[in-house]
C-alpha cells in the first residue's frame, strides 16, 4: 500500500517544525525536516570553502545522511552528527543562499523522495507540495506575519547569551523570505491545491489541532 505523504510548506519561523512534530507524534508518522538537509549542505560548502561552480561535483563527498531515533531526525556529514552545528544564524543565511543553487536542490531531491516513498511522512520545507511531493495526500501552506514570526523567534532566543535584537531578527526573516520566494529554482510558494493556515493568531496547540482535523477529513 502507498505510504501517506503530508507536505507542509511555508516561510521561516511560521512554526512548521514544532507543529509538524506535534502532528507526527499524534499520527505516528515520521517527521522530515528538509531545511536541515539544506543547512547540512550549507555547512559542508561553508566549512570547505567550496566555490559555487564546484558544488555539483563536491556534494557527493559530503556523505550526507539522515537517521531517525525515536522519531527524532539527526543529520550526518559522514560519521559526524551535525544536527546542532547547523542551527546558527550564519548557517541559516548560508542555507538560504546555497539552497537557491540548482545543483544543491538536485542533490537533495532524490533523498527526500526516497524517504517519502518508504515511510508515512510529514515533510516540511519550502517546495514539498510544489516540487518534491506534488502528489502528496494533504498539502498545507503554513504562514504567519513576519512581525509575529520575529516575535516568536526573539522569545525563543531571549534567554541565550548574544541574543540578537528583535529588529535584527525581523530584518533577517524578511531577507530570508525574499531570497526564498524570489529564487529561480523551486521558490517558496503555495501549491494550488494546498490549504493556507495562518498561525499569526493561533497557539501552536491550536495550529496542530487544526491540521490534525484537516488531515482526518482528507484521508
Ligand atoms: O526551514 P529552515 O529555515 O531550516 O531552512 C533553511 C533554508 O533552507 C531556508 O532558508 C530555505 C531552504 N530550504 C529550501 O530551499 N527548501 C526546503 N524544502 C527547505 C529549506
Amino acid at each position: 500500500m502507498k505510504n501517506i505523504n503530508i507536505a507542509i510548506d511555508g516561510p521561516a519561523g511560521a512554526g512548521k517544525s514544532t507543529i509538524a512534530k506535534m502532528v507526527s507524534a499524534k499520527l505516528g508518522y515520521i517527521y522530515v525536516d528538509t531545511g536541515a538537509l539544506y543547512r547540512a549542505c550549507a555547512l559542508y560548502i561553508t566549512e570547505n570553502n567550496i566555490p559555487d561552480e564546484d558544488i555539483e561535483k563536491s556534494l557527493p563527498n559530503a556523505r550526507l545522511s539522515i537517521k531517525f531515533a525515536d522519531g527524532v531526525q539527526r543529520v550526518f556529514l559522514g560519521d559526524r552528527d551535525v544536527s546542532g552545528l547547523i542551527r546558527t544564524p550564519e548557517i541559516s543565511m548560508a542555507a538560504s543562499r546555497t539552497s537557491a543553487i540548482p545543483a544543491v536542490r538536485a542533490y537533495l531531491f532524490e533523498t527526500q523522495k526516497k524517504i517519502a516513498r518508504e515511510n508515512n511522512v510529514i515533510m516540511d520545507g519550502r517546495d514539498i507540495g510544489t516540487v518534491v511531493l506534488p502528489n502528496a495526500d494533504v498539502k498545507i501552506f503554513l504562514t504567519a506575519s513576519a512581525e509575529e514570526r520575529a516575535k516568536r523567534r526573539y522569545k525563543e532566543l531571549a534567554e541565550k547569551p548574544d541574543c540578537p535584537t528583535y529588529e535584527n531578527i525581523l530584518e533577517d526573516i524578511k531577507k530570508r523570505d525574499y531570497q526564498d520566494m524570489h529564487r529561480e529554482t523551486a521558490p517558496l510558494k503555495q501549491a494550488e491545491d494546498a490549504v493556507l493556515v495562518d498561525t499569526t493568531k493561533l497557539t501552536l496547540e491550536q495550529s496542530a489541532e487544526k491540521i490534525i482535523e484537516m488531515i482526518g477529513e482528507k484521508l
